[in-house]
C-alpha cells in the first residue's frame, strides 16, 4: 500500500485568514491545543478538532518532532478519521535538522492538513513551501517584530507565545497579555494568544481581540491522549514552586519544566552524554541513525553535540523518557505556568477533552456575559 495517497478521503478544512475571519464574523472564536514533541500531544488532535460549540471551534494540532514519517502520518490520518472536515495544522519546529524538516513539510503538505505552524526559530522556507503547496502557514511570534515580518511573508494566522508557555520559550521577559496587544497593533492577521491561558482568562483574550486562544499544558492533564500516565499523573496538584526554567540543550534556550531529580541535577552542572534510542526506534533508527545521537537538532543548534557530549543533555532522551517510559527521576517534564491552576488533584478526576471543550462553553457562556454587561 503505497503511503503517498493522490486522493485525500474526507480531507481537512483549511484553516486560513479568510476561514478564521468567518468564525469570528460569527461570534465564535477559536480553541487551539498547542502542538507537543515527542509523543505528549499524541492522540489529541482530532479530539479537540471534533468539538465545534455555540462559542469555540475546536482545532487540534499534531507535533512531527522526533517522529519518523510513518508514525507522523499515522498521526494525521488518525486525526481525520477522528475529526472528519475538521481543523487539524501540524506543528514543524525549525530546530530540527534539515532531513527530517523537509521530510514533515512534505507528508504536512501530501496530506493537506489544514495549516503548518511553526515554532523554535524561523524558516522562510518553510512559508513558501506552504504557499506552493496551498496549505496555510502560521507563525508563533514573541513580538510584534517577529509578527509583522511573517505578514510579509505570507502567513494566514499567527500564534502569540508569551512567556508563560511549556516547553522552550522564545523570550522570557514577554508576558502573553502585553504580547497579545503589541501583536494585534503590528499585524493584520488574525492572532492566537498562547501561554499560561486557563479556562478563567479566555474572555478575556477574546475581548482583547484575539481570534483564540491555545492551550497545551490544559491538554496534558486530560484523561485523552497517548502521553504516558505518570507524565499526567506530574501535573496534579502542583504549585508554582514545582516549576523551574531549564536551560536546554535546544540552542541554550530557557524551557519549563516541572521540577524533578532531573532538572535539580541539570541546575548542579549534571552533564548526561546520549544513550541508545533502539528501544524507541527499533534496528531502523531514527532515519536511518542508529548510534546514540541521532543528530535530531539541525547542525551547531545542540549545545550536548557541540561540546563533544560533555555538557548539556540529550533532549530525546530526556524527553522520551517522560513521555513514553513516565520516568519521574530521569525525564523530563516540560510543562506550562498554568499548571499551577490545574483543579484535578487526582488521576480518576481528569476530564476527557472533550468534556474540557464543553466545560470551557459554559464558562464562556457567563464570562462573556459579564465582560459584555461591564463594557455596556
Ligand atoms: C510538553 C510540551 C511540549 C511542547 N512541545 C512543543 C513543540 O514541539 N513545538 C512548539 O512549537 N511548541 C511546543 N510546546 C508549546 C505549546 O505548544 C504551547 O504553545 C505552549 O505551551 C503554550 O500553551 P500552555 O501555556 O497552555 O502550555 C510544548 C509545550 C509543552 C508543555
Amino acid at each position: 500500500m503505497s503511503l503517498f495517497p493522490t486522493r485525500i478521503e474526507r480531507p481537512f478544512a483549511r484553516l486560513d485568514r479568510a476561514a478564521i475571519g468567518a468564525i469570528v464574523a460569527s461570534d465564535r472564536h477559536l480553541l487551539v491545543q498547542g502542538g507537543m514533541g515527542i509523543h505528549t500531544s499524541d492522540g489529541l488532535a482530532g479530539k479537540v478538532a471534533s468539538h465545534r460549540g455555540a462559542a469555540l471551534i475546536g482545532v487540534g494540532t499534531i507535533s512531527a518532532v522526533v517522529k519518523t514519517e510513518e508514525h507522523f502520518r499515522r498521526e494525521i490520518r488518525r486525526a481525520r478519521d477522528e475529526a472528519p472536515g475538521g481543523f487539524v495544522g501540524v506543528n514543524l519546529m525549525a530546530a530540527v535538522d534539515k532531513d527530517h524538516f523537509e521530510a514533515s513539510a512534505r507528508i504536512a503538505i501530501e496530506e493537506r492538513v489544514s495549516f503548518v505552524v511553526q515554532g523554535a526559530g524561523i524558516s522562510r522556507e518553510i512559508v513558501k513551501w506552504c504557499r506552493a503547496g496551498g496549505v496555510p502557514f502560521a507563525g508563533i511570534v514573541s513580538s510584534g517584530r517577529l509578527a509583522a515580518i511573517y505578514e510579509k511573508w505570507g502567513a494566514e494566522f499567527l500564534v502569540a507565545e508569551g512567556a508563560e508557555a511549556g516547553g522552550h520559550i522564545g523570550d522570557v521577559g514577554h508576558p502573553l497579555p502585553g504580547l497579545v496587544d503589541e501583536v494585534l497593533g503590528a499585524t493584520a492577521l488574525p492572532v492566537v494568544a498562547a501561554g499560561g491561558v486557563d479556562a478563567t482568562d479566555v474572555a478575556r483574550f477574546f475581548a482583547a481581540g484575539a481570534a483564540g486562544v491555545q492551550m497545551a499544558t490544559r491538554f496534558l492533564a486530560c484523561s485523552d491522549g497517548d502521553a504516558h500516565p505518570a507524565f499526567k499523573e506530574m501535573h496534579l496538584g502542583r504549585t508554582c514552586d514545582d516549576v523551574t526554567l531549564i536551560t536546554s540543550c535546544v540552542k541554550g534556550m530557557k524551557a519549563r519544566a516541572v521540577r524533578n531529580d532531573f532538572t535539580d541535577a541539570l541546575a548542579r552542572g549534571v552533564s548526561f552524554p546520549p544513550r541508545s534510542k533502539a528501544w524507541y526506534f527499533g534496528d531502523k533508527g531514527y532515519h536511518g541513525r542508529v548510534k546514540p545521537c541521532v543528530e535530531c537538532l539541525a547542525d551547531g543548534l545542540c549545545l550536548c553535540r557541540a561540546s563533544g557530549f560533555k555538557e548539556s543533555f540529550c533532549i530525546t532522551d530526556a524527553l522520551l523518557a517522560a513521555a513514553v517510559k513516565g520516568d519521574t527521576k530521569n525525564g523530563l517534564f516540560y510543562t506550562g505556568q498554568s499548571i499551577a491552576r490545574i483543579a484535578e488533584k487526582t488521576f480518576a478526576e481528569l476530564p476527557s477533552a472533550k468534556a474540557l471543550l464543553e466545560s470551557l462553553e459554559d464558562l464562556l457562556a457567563s464570562d462573556m456575559g459579564t465582560l459584555l454587561a461591564a463594557s455596556a
